[in-house]
């Protein structure tokens, strides 16, 4: 695997693939890499001829300064682990190299994501999807990949990635790759490897409250109810302290409105354990 440091050096290394027309798929990525990522490097890897990564913690998404200078970093596992799963190319570059012009600069020509961040993530974090945008759009610009893979873990900013791509009518793919688990069912994240034990063991209380609302609304249950109860399981688990769980129409991103047909059903959450903020949801399905 070769790794850039700047886009012109990417662009070069990236030109002879390009020329023979072969597909190129990326994962951009925050570093701190676990199997999750892993998931995303597999199936590019598999399905594209070139597979190029990225890691950048950009820090125009984080709302919370503390949240940015705890965020882990680990250079040298995480180019190890793209090595071993087959990766071609990380782009690894400075702040300067992405904003060339600062960030504050770029930030000007945001796209209005609407009802799109009403809701969760958004409300809960004000300004994180205009980073997630503004990082996305610039490094789709710097590596034209063919494909974009992208973890149904953070659901909303799929579907936000989404839209500015089609908002813009860029010429790229998105691959949704599915959740990747610990054995007691938390999702991987980056972040986890900041809990304590005691934290680490609570935080598996969230999947489970989303399968019980996920079992819950095959049965018909109202949604709001299931929502409320999930609420209240989750603030009496010790260490545990949740910020929402809403059962959502998955392509509006709204609060689902029961015996509403819809795509998609999603329930997402957002939990802070300790210090920490963890976020998951689950597909219910179709309704
Ligand atoms: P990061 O949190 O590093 O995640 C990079 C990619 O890995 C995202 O698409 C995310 O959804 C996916 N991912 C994380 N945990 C996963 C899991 N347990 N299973 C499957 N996929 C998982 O998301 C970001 O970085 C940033 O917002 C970024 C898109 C790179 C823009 O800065």
């Amino acid at each position: 695997m070769l790794t850039l440091t700047t886009a012109a050096a990417l662009a070069d290394a990236l030109q002879p693939a390009r020329a023979q027309g072969k597909t190129i798929g990326f994962v951009p990525t925050m570093g701190a890499l676990h199997q999750g990522h892993a998931a995303l490097i597999d199936s590019s890897v598999l399905r594209d001829d070139i597979t190029v990564a990225s890691i950048f913690v950009n820090p125009t998404q984080f709302n919370e300064s503390a949240d940015l200078s705890a965020y882990p970093r680990t250079p040298l596992a995480d180019q190890q682990l793209l090595a071993e799963h087959g990766c071609h190319f990380l782009y690894l570059p400075g702040e300067a190299d992405v904003y060339p012009q600062g960030a504050a600069a770029t930030t000007e020509t945001a796209l209005d994501l609407g009802d799109l961040v009403e809701h969760m993530e958004g409300r809960q974090r004000p300004g994180h999807f205009a980073g997630v945008v503004q990082v996305v759009r610039r490094l789709l610009d710097i590596v034209q990949p063919t494909t974009l893979y992208l973890g149904q873990k953070d659901y909303q900013q799929v579907a936000i990635v989404r839209y500015m791509i089609e908002r813009l009518n860029l010429p790229v793919q998105v691959h949704t790759v599915t959740t990747v688990r610990e054995d007691d069912g938390l999702a991987l994240s980056s972040r986890n490897r900041l809990l304590t034990t005691e934290e680490r063991r609570a935080a598996a209380e969230i999947n489970r409250e989303l399968a019980a609302v996920t079992a819950g609304l095959r049965s018909a249950r109202p949604a709001r109810e299931l929502e409320q109860l999930a609420m209240n399981h989750l603030s009496q688990v010790p260490l545990l302290e949740p910020e929402y769980v809403m059962v959502v129409d998955g392509r509006r991103l709204q609060p689902y409105q029961d015996g509403q047909p819809v795509e998609e059903l999603v329930v997402a959450a957002a939990v802070r354990v300790g210090q920490v903020r963890l976020i998951d949801n689950r597909i219910a399905g179709t309704a």
